[in-house]
């Protein structure tokens, strides 16, 4: 099959390109707003320790998979999936595959358009020089206003869904290249700075020590399990992002080396932003385990005191809107290629219907943190009981529908489709990379995602099987 080596939406300009694009997608609110305040939720170091396994052994091998097939289906992943799965002579009911990332990826938007508006938001203030001077209290409260008030949360929130419905319209080459390229490094240099802050604040060692030093005590199954799903989550796995932008890959390029660098370069950022965040934690007495309001609350202490800090800030927080940005258009994309390919639709049509849906759905993340943030729809179950809508929506997606998504990706690649044609496909010879890479998804990442999942819902208690305390 697949004689059309070209997909019809264009292709990326060159390896470099796809590494940037998809560098663009992986590096976003995961790292810099999500990991601390996760980490931070999960004890630190045991959780960071379990965090960077699964970037290893089952994020790089799942994101090898996946640009595999989306470059050798070359279509949205609905349509990547049904052809492969006839290629291989399986059942076309592969293709619910790239309808349950088609989802996923809704879902993700839907709460990540609103944490986008936060950073919006911030541009501004910081701009303004609202932090300059200011307390940990009084940044709290700048913070609970903010998100206390549905009708801005709105306004940040539709703004952000029109910035990516434009770049989106536009297309693979058009505009998204170009940011990426000197987005991703402006972000190494301010991350770096703020390091130099933080080092300087007094903290640092206790900051390090948080994020670095296990203790396994601290860390509960539930807890591996939203580590896992953050190594999908941060990596843009098990939803078809990556896999549609596999499809736009030229054929001569790297899969593996380009894997093994996007991996790297994400790590790198969320660790950075990590030994940042939490030595301005630690030095101004505030807790590591505050929730997803964190990077908003102990930044603009740092900024509010840094000399030049309103300029620093404002820089800080649109580079966190630009990495956002270039995450949301990734989100999106499987579903407009869909639309594209099988309702006839222009980019930009397809671009408007699916921004509005998921604009719309956003408005449940939006009351989830004033009008509805004491609805707690699944409170019966103990680990929700403190979980609004918008928590239930990260929980279910980020550690439920990737790390399933990323389960049948594995699966896929190593079960369903004939060795000769992922070969050809990795294009790296059978010798000891191809191996090792078969391995990794034929046996380490299901049985990885399996024994997590199981372990979480309490049907086998693994820790007790093998005689381990609790
Ligand atoms: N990887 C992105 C981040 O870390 C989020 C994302 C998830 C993007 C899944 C695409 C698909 O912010």
């Amino acid at each position: 099959m697949t004689e059309r080596r070209e997909s019809i939406h264009g292709s990326w300009s060159g390896r470099l390109a796809f590494v940037l694009a998809a560098t663009g997608s992986a590096v976003g609110l995961g790292n810099i707003w999500k990991f601390p305040y996760i980490a931070g939720e999960n004890g630190g170091g045991a959780f960071v320790l379990v965090y960077l396994a699964c970037i290893a052994v089952i994020g790089i091998p799942i994101m090898m998979a996946e640009v595999m097939l989306g470059r050798r289906g070359r279509q949205s992943p609905i349509n990547t999936m049904r052809s492969l799965a006839k290629e291989a002579g399986a059942s076309p009911a592969w293709r619910w595959l790239g309808w349950a990332g088609v989802l996923a990826g809704f879902l993700i938007l839907s709460y990540y358009s609103v944490i986008a508006g936060w950073a919006l938001a911030y541009v501004f203030r910081a701009a303004a020089g609202t932090f300059t001077g200011a307390t940990a209290e009084g940044i709290a409260s700048i913070f609970e206003q903010l998100t206390g008030d549905p009708e801005r949360l709105l306004a940040w929130h539709t703004l952000f869904m029109v910035m990516t419905m434009i770049v989106v319209a536009r297309g693979v080459r058009g505009g998204l290249e170009q940011a990426v390229r000197w987005l991703v490094p402006a972000l190494f240099v301010l991350l770096i700075m703020l390091d130099g802050y933080a080092l300087a604040s007094g903290a640092f060692d206790q900051g390090l020590e948080f994020l670095f030093t296990p203790d396994f005590s601290r860390i509960s199954a539930n807890g591996v399990l939203i580590a896992m799903g953050h190594a999908f989550f941060t990596l843009s796995l098990g939803m078809g992002a990556i896999m549609v932008y596999g499809s736009y890959l030229p054929e001569r390029a790297s899969i593996a080396r380009s894997s093994i660098t996007i991996a790297l370069l994400d790590t790198l950022v969320a660790l950075l932003a990590g030994m940042a965040i939490f030595p301005i934690v630690f030095a101004n007495g505030l807790e590591p385990g505050s929730g997803a309001g964190l990077i908003f609350q102990t930044l603009p202490i740092a900024f509010g005191h840094m000399p030049g800090g309103a300029l620093f800030g404002t820089l800080f927080f649109l580079l966190l809107v630009f990495a956002a940005w270039t995450s949301a258009i990734s989100l999106i994309e499987p579903a407009v290629a869909w639309l594209v390919e099988n309702k006839g639709m222009t980019r930009v049509c397809a671009s408007v219907y699916a921004g509005i849906a998921t604009w719309g759905f956003g408005l449940l993340s939006i009351f989830s943190f004033n009008a509805w943030a004491d609805f707690k729809p699944l409170s019966f179950i103990p680990i929700f009981e403190n979980y609004t809508i918008f928590k239930l929506l990260d929980y279910l997606t980020a550690n439920i529908m990737l790390p399933l998504g990323g389960l049948f990706i594995a699966l896929f690649s190593a079960w369903v489709m004939k060795r000769s044609d992922s070969v050809q496909e990795l294009d790296m010879g059978d010798g000891a990379g191809y191996v090792v890479w078969h391995l990794l998804v034929c046996y380490v990442t299901p049985v990885a995602v399996l024994v997590v999942f199981l372990n979480v819902t309490g049907i086998v208690n693994f820790a007790r099987l093998f005689g381990l305390g609790e």
